[in-house]
């Protein structure tokens, strides 16, 4: 099986795997990253989300072999150094309710507010709905976007 070698959460790290397996079973499964979830395996509910080279993506729908030298930043990573602002702000607004979905969510509006120091209910709405939450914790994230855009 080919070597992988990619950044981490600031990290080299090197995986042999099958080229074509997703990112997000490499995190789980070998390294022992769990906070970016399964949900859907597909790219659609979100709950996988994480930073690569700085943008938000899915790992579930990103083959391993093709982040040669590329960094991967997961929640993990963005709470490496101390809670991150966004990190702060979902406690402060308590948003998690079963918190399954809440990593990627927090992945997702880390970007946004990365993009976009100020969004608008409606920008945070347009950013956010692709990444699913099943007990509709969506008012409290719209709080705690704004808490940390503050
Ligand atoms: Fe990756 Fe659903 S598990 S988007």
């Amino acid at each position: 099986m080919p070597a992988h070698r990619f950044i981490l959460n600031g990290q080299t790290v090197s995986v042999e795997a099958p080229e074509d397996l997703s990112l997000l079973w490499v995190l789980r499964d070998v390294l022992g990253v769990t906070g970016p979830k399964y949900g859907c395996g597909v790219g659609v509910c979100g709950a996988c989300t994480s930073h690569l080279d700085g943008e938000a993506f899915r790992p579930c729908i990103q083959p391993v072999g093709g982040l040669s030298g590329r960094a991967v930043v997961t929640i993990e990573g963005l709470g490496a150094q101390g809670l991150h602002p966004v990190q702060q702000a979902w406690m402060d607004e308590d948003v998690a309710q079963c918190g399954f979905c809440q990593p990627g969510q927090i992945m997702a509006a880390v970007a946004l507010l990365k993009r976009n120091a100020q969004p608008s209910d409606a920008d945070i709405d347009a950013a956010m709905s692709d990444n699913v939450c099943r007990c509709g914790t969506y008012v409290r994230i719209r709080a705690a976007i704004k808490r940390a855009a503050l």
